[in-house]
């Protein structure tokens, strides 16, 4: 039976709460740098510089890390900020406002346990204190310190983190976008999703080779008979896997027809009942139709925004662009947790897929909506019997 939970307050201090590793995947989409005010005062993205914000990630992937499970895996939407949206522009700074910050690759390089030189994070930081010294700006000496200790304590952070593994930079190409009114650039229409894992150093979960069963502790002496080049072959059952993925149950239709599979120069790769057919209806049927059916699927993903909740700050996901992320990340009847919930659209997906879910929203009104929302899932679950 499917359930929810969402808990009102603070991500990371609720994360805290949460038993380590309790749940099978984590979907969200983070406030963006610089970009909104969610009218609270504990809220996550209007620190004063990205590297304030990239310490507040990290803290909560710190969280997140003890609360996932050892196969789970982290889907997050980010995009990006203009220098000139942010508070970074008041500092004394050699870039000009029109740059793009690239915050979801600093963020990703820092969840990865990768530290940026200060020459690649502030440019000719000593060049900028020289001339400083030189002309005796107190001011922007201070700046220049302030930007150092800042760099520090991050390179502290990142290096006493966990470390993720960067699985998947997935593009949400936005078909219909808010035109913008600028004429020295593209308007911008995509964002990221994020695919970590955590870094295990060896297999954690299994999968059978077979019926695409998952297992954490299978019997690893089980055997299944393959066709081959000679006829049949024994081959283990069981494959270990880092973190669960479910790819068949996101692969796309595919119109690739078997004589243009050939001329891609794929090969006849009908004597084997390699993972490239396995995937089709089978190697029989596959032989009847010569039609490769389905395609593992493409990262880029073109899904449509969907309009911001009324009368809120709220800019609620598409419940399309998360499906597959929910479908491929945790099984059914486990759980998935957002801890920026918002309207609830990871809970409203999650469950009606047949997985339970536990959101956290800072803001009171934006998690009674959403109350509201997951109990009308709630009761078509019931309904149609999907528990
Ligand atoms: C981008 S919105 C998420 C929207 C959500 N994906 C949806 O579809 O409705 C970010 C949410 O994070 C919440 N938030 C901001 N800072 C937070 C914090 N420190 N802890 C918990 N929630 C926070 C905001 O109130 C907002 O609802």
């Amino acid at each position: 039976m499917v359930s929810y939970i969402i808990i009102i307050g603070e991500a990371i201090a609720e994360l805290k709460k949460l038993p380590a590793k309790s749940v099978d995947c984590i979907v969200t989409s983070p406030p963006y740098f610089g970009l909104r005010d969610y009218g609270h005062e504990d809220q996550i993205g209007l620190e004063k510089t990205p590297f304030q914000y990239i310490r507040m990630i990290l803290a909560l992937f710190k969280e997140m890390h003890k609360a996932l499970k050892d196969q789970g895996t982290i889907w997050w939407n980010i995009g990006d900020s203009y220098m000139f949206d942010s508070a970074y522009k008041n500092m004394k700074y050699k870039m000009s406002t029109q740059n793009l910050l690239g915050i979801p690759w600093m963020t990703a390089f820092a969840v990865q346990g990768r530290i940026l030189t200060p020459f690649e994070m502030f440019g000719d930081i000593s060049e900028d204190m020289k001339v400083a010294i030189k002309s005796k700006d107190w001011k922007a000496m201070k700046s220049i310190r302030n930007r150092i200790r800042e760099y520090d304590l991050l390179s502290k952070e990142i290096k006493a983190g966990n470390r993720f593994v960067l699985r998947q930079d997935i593009i949400w190409h936005k078909h219909k976008v808010m035109p913008e009114s600028v004429r020295n650039r593209c308007t911008k229409s995509h964002e990221y999703i994020f695919m970590f894992s955590k870094d295990n150093k060896a297999p954690v979960i299994y999968n059978s080779n077979d019926t695409n069963e998952w297992s954490l502790s299978p019997n690893m002496e089980e055997t299944i008979e393959k066709p081959c080049e000679e006829g049949m072959k024994d081959v283990k059952r069981w494959r270990g896997c880092m973190y669960y993925f479910d790819y068949l149950a996101i692969r796309e239709k595919s119109k690739l027809k078997w004589n243009s599979a050939i001329n891609f120069g794929l090969g006849d790769r009908s004597k084997y009942n390699g993972s490239a057919f396995s995937e089709t209806k089978g190697l029989d049927s596959f032989h009847e139709d010569k039609v490769r059916n389905y395609r593992n699927k493409r990262d880029v993903w073109t899904v449509n925004t969907c309009a911001s909740a009324k009368d809120s700050h709220l800019a609620p996901y598409p419940k399309k662009l998360i499906r597959p992320c929910i479908l491929a990340g945790c099984p059914k009847g486990g759980t998935v947790l957002d801890p920026f919930s918002g309207s609830g659209t990871t809970g409203e997906v999650a469950m009606s897929l047949d997985r339970n879910y536990i959101g956290i929203e800072l803001n009171p009104e934006f998690a009674e909506h959403s109350i509201k929302k997951l109990d009308v899932i709630l009761s078509q679950t019931k309904q149609t019997g999907l528990m």
